[in-house]
Parts: structure tokens; sequence; C-alpha cells
């Protein structure tokens, strides 16, 4: 299916290793048609080097759906690109803000924002290498750079390769001393600065990321000059907040999506995963905020997390933890 990634991106779910894995995508599809979705970072090494192209498995119901790279060699990332698309990703992303130690270790992720010019030239060879469009994902900065003069400069410099669309973790990550975890949380948000960085790059599409809970604020950033908003946490532990009210309040498409009618569609992908071999929390571990904050949701979550990884565990238990939210309307929320 041909799919419009940039239309999507005024709304995307962000990548998160061990957490959009294929499954996750196929729930969060279902909660929204429109919304873009990315896979996990799979790393180009893995790829070229190690052969690993199961890490490229979708189902095409994803669609549209962004493949994120890590790397930072130009020739080894144009060939994973080149077999991402070849997979079928409307969209490749290169990974250039994630702190952890391993990725640093292989000059990969947000260390990138001190090369920019290595960066335009994997964003050049990619782009090369596919004819679907190739991304980057960022920081403002990192350790003591000072965001103001390096986030335009790495701009710049990616603009210039070709890049025409970025999506910007609007905070810095600190290299030393904090983990991946506190990456997230601990480094101030700087909204303001990714603002003004639409103001000086105009025909740059850019995504704002970080720190977003909920589609008004989402809003809110779009209604202020912004292309698109990414989220991370809050769709995933919040998918219906954020997800089934998507296609209407943000693409002006479609009714708002339900739930639990949701869950019902994915009970034939699940017994197609277990006749396969696989697992039910392979699946329903993604599914146990679905109902958050609505009444019955800590009953579904509860019966999920301890049934589900049971060997034989299967749909019926799915169906059990939903007749917790659609029997018991009345109950206080969970
Ligand atoms: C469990 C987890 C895994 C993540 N893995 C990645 C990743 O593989 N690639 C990436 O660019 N960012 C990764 N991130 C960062 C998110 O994409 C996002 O930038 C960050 O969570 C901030 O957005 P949020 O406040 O909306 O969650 C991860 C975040 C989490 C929580």
């Amino acid at each position: 299916m041909k799919t419009d990634p940039q239309r999507a991106a005024r709304l995307s779910v962000a990548p998160m290793m061990d957490w959009t894995d294929q499954h996750c995508r196929y729930f969060h599809r279902l909660l929204s048609r429109e919304t873009l979705l990315y896979t996990e970072m799979v790393t180009a090494p893995a790829l070229v080097r190690g052969g690993a192209v199961h890490l490229l498995d979708h189902d095409a119901a994803e669609h549209p759906v962004a493949l994120q790279l890590g790397g930072s060699d130009p020739r080894e990332l144009a060939q994973a690109a080149r077999l991402g698309a070849d997979a079928g990703y409307d969209e490749i992303n290169l990974n250039c803000g994630c702190p952890s130690d391993r990725v640093q270790s292989g000059t990969f992720g947000a260390v990138l924002m001190t090369h920019p010019r290595l960066v335009a030239d994997c964003v050049l060879a990619m782009r090369e290498a596919v004819d679907v469009e190739v991304t980057v994902k960022c920081r403002i900065g990192v350790d003591d750079q000072d965001p103001e003069v390096v986030l335009p400069d790495f701009l710049d410099h990616i603009a210039r390769a070709g890049c025409r669309r970025v999506t910007i973790h609007a905070r810095k990550a600190w290299l030393q001393g904090l983990s991946p975890k506190e990456n997230r949380d601990i480094p101030p948000l700087d909204y303001d600065l990714v603002h003004r960085m639409k103001a000086r790059f105009p025909d740059l599409h850019i995504s704002i990321n970080g720190g977003i809970t909920s589609l008004d604020e989402a809003r809110a950033h779009l209604d202020a000059g912004l292309d698109g908003v990414m989220i991370g946490r809050a769709a995933y532990h919040q998918p219906a907040d954020i997800l089934c009210g998507a296609d209407p309040m943000i693409f002006g498409t479609g009714a708002a999506s339900d739930p639990v009618e949701a869950v019902r569609a994915m009970l034939p992908y699940i017994e197609a995963h277990l006749a396969s071999g696989g697992r039910l929390h392979q699946i329903t571990r993604h599914m146990l905020g679905a109902f958050a904050g609505r009444p019955g949701a800590r009953s579904w979550r509860r019966m999920l997390s301890e049934g589900a990884v049971h060997k034989g565990a299967g749909p019926e238990l799915v169906e059990a933890a939903l007749a917790q939210i659609v029997e018991m309307p009345e109950r206080q929320a969970g």
C-alpha cells in the first residue's frame, strides 16, 4: 500500500526499543488509521554484517510505518536503508538521539550531534540508496554543547544533504553520568527552541518530541506552527488517550476509534501468532494500558499481566479480561 509518511507525521508514535515492536504497532494501527508509527531502532551493523533481516519483519497493516536505523557508517547505513526500503518501509529514519552506552560505543545515536558533517554524509548516502524519504531524529545537543548554536548548525547540515523532515527531542542528552532513562526526564525541555527552529528553517518539516502527554498539547504545538508531534511514553502507556482521537482531532478524518473494538480486532492476530508458536504475553504486554483511566482498567491489566505468561494462555483470557471493561462500566476507575 502506498502511503504518505509526511502527511502521517503530523502525529507519530516514537521509536522505542523493546516497546514498539511489530505486535505493538499492529495494535496501535487499530487505534489510529493515520498516525505514523516507528519501529524500534535497528542497527545497520546487525542488518548488514549480522544478516538479521528478520528485524525488518512487519505486517502489511502497519503502514504508514518508518524504520529507524542506528549507525554512523554511510556505506553501511545506505545498505541497511536499502534493505529497509526493499522490505516495504515508507521512511528510513536515522537515530541521532539515543544516549545508551552501547550505542555510544558504536559512535551512533546522540553522540552524532557532535558530528554534523558525518550525519550529512550518512543522510546523503542513504538518500542515494533509496526512493523513500530519509529523515533524522535528534536531540537539541549533548553535554556542554550550546543548543542555540549547535542545533541550527546540525539542521543546516542535514538540510543541505537533502533531509526534508526531522524530529527533535527537545532536550539535551548527557552522555556521561545519566542512564538512558534519566536522559529522557532530567535534561530540561526547551520547546521554545524547537519552535524557533521552525521559523529559521521554514522549508524543513519539523516534529517536536519529549514530554507531550495529550492530544490537546499536540494540537497546541501544531497550531503554533510546527509540522508534527511525536509522542512516546504516553502513547505506549495510555494508547487510547493518544491514539483513539488522533484521526479526527489531528488529521480531520474519520471518527474516534473504540479501544474495545480494537482489542476484539486483535483476537484473530493473536490466534495466528499462537498458531505459529508465539506466546500470548508477547502481544498482550503492549495492550496493558488500553483502558488506562477507565473503569475495570486495573482488573484488565492484572488479568493479562498475570495470566498471559502461562503456557497455553490464549484469546479466551483476553476476552475474559475484556469482560471487566464492558460488563462493569459503572465501577470506579481502576
Ligand atoms: C523504552 C524506550 C525505548 C526507546 N528507544 C528509542 C529508540 O530505539 N530510538 C530512539 O530514537 N528513541 C528511543 N527512545 C526515546 C523516544 O523515542 C522519545 O524520544 C522519548 O521517550 C521522549 O518522548 P516522550 O516523552 O514522548 O516519551 C526510547 C524511549 C523509551 C521510553
